[in-house]
């Protein structure tokens, strides 16, 4: 979408994956979706360093809504109990810390957890959206026709932009269409949005980021060539932080995310992230990847004895046209020791005559010197683990 925002993939935090749908602030005062868990998130964004790596929006997923719109005005009214001091005084909190307000509804009739969709009430809430200075929407479809989306998602993007305040808007219409056998319409998609979803929900497991990654390898030559600045494939949150993610599994993640150049948004509980987790979502040299100028989304190139090789055209690009790579090894071996594997130049696609200057992202102590089209490029992959470098052209 052509309205100036989102030239890098965004970078911030959600609520969804981590907190669900919990609403009894009684039972668990930490953790409901309430005006409490955004404040303290958007304060722990900045004090625990996030905001200076780049990490930007604060957005509140499904579940902040009473279960009915304001009588007399038909206004979306967000729960009372738990948003007591109303959405400006959040997002005033939240701009104070310097940092941008985002907030989910859903295109039809009702979000996924049964709250009251924006349908019939589109311009209302779009303007209700500006008022409340929101910056960022995500609009999710359940209860919707697939087939009304291809219009509707254009014109609450049309109606976002009437308001005159600039919103980040991203469509959740595409993962839709293909979990009914749709194809989604990328240029369609280019147009009206500056992300979406292509496909399922993450959930908190190695598996479900698998799955995520083979959806994205297998259908990537008709995935990848949409993604660029201003308008994103979206391969959904980052999971780093919680359960279900080791050491190795939590780098990997964050290697193909930088890869994918996909939306770094994390949902995870900032208090109690380890500092070994933190070092790597905060990691200076991935970041720098994910959000690199040229914006072009990374390809799986290569799957040799269950070690694939992920690489992603970076700069600085050469007088002559050569582009540096980031190059991430993902191992799907599970049979214990660390895998040596060789590759070739030729294997990596690395065809600079110059060579290339290697740097090892996650350990900078990892001296790697240049590497030259006839030698050979050794790494070692833990199992389940990722090993990500970048290769300066020269
Ligand atoms: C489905 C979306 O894909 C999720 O990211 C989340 O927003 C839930 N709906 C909320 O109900």
């Amino acid at each position: 979408l052509d309205n100036g925002l989102a030239l890098k993939p965004p970078m911030g935090w959600m609520s969804w994956e981590r907190f669900r749908c919990i609403t009894d602030c009684q039972l668990y005062p930490d953790e409901c979706i309430s005006e409490n868990l955004f404040r303290r998130h958007a304060d722990l964004l900045v004090s625990e360093g996030y905001a200076d790596a780049g990490y930007e929006y604060i957005i509140i997923d499904d579940c902040w809504l009473e279960k009915d719109r304001d009588n007399r005005t038909q206004k979306l009214v967000p729960d009372k109990k738990r948003f007591p001091s109303g959405l400006n005084a959040l997002s005033d909190h939240i701009h104070n810390k310097g940092l941008k307000f985002g907030l989910y509804q859903d295109y039809g009739t009702n979000t996924c957890a049964g709250y009251p969709g924006v349908i019939k009430h589109m311009k209302l809430d779009a303007q209700t959206f500006a008022e409340w200075d929101v910056d960022y929407v995500k609009l999710d479809g359940c209860y919707a026709n697939i087939s009304d989306m291809a219009t509707g998602y254009p014109e609450f993007g049309r109606l976002l932009n009437e308001t005159g305040r600039p919103m980040v808007y991203s469509c959740s219409w595409p993962a839709y269409q293909e979990e009914a056998g749709e194809m989604p319409d990328y240029e369609s998609l280019k147009k009206h949005c500056n992300l979406w979803r292509n496909w399922d929900d993450i959930d908190d497991s190695l598996e479900s980021l698998m799955q995520i990654m083979d959806y994205f390898a297998k259908n990537q030559d008709r995935i990848q060539p949409h993604g660029g600045p201003g308008h994103w494939n979206d391969p959904d949150m980052l999971l780093l932080g919680n359960y279900g993610l080791s050491y190795d599994q939590s780098k990997l993640q964050m290697a193909i995310w930088a890869i994918m150049a996909a939306p770094l948004i994390m949902s995870n509980d900032l208090a109690a992230v380890r500092p070994e987790i933190k070092d790597i979502l905060q990691n200076r040299e991935v970041i720098a990847v994910n959000q690199d100028e040229l914006g072009i989304q990374g390809l799986r190139v290569l799957t040799r004895n269950q070690i694939e090789v992920w690489r992603r055209p970076i700069t600085p690009v050469t007088k002559s046209g050569h582009h540096s790579y980031a190059v991430a090894f993902v191992s799907r071996r599970d049979d214990g020791a660390p895998y040596r594997i060789p590759f070739t130049a030729k294997d990596l696609k690395l065809t600079n005559p110059k060579g290339y200057r290697v740097q090892d992202l996650y350990d900078a102590s990892n001296k790697l010197g240049v590497f030259q089209s006839e030698s050979q490029f050794i790494t070692r992959v833990n199992p389940n683990g990722v090993t990500f470098y970048k290769f300066t052209a020269l």
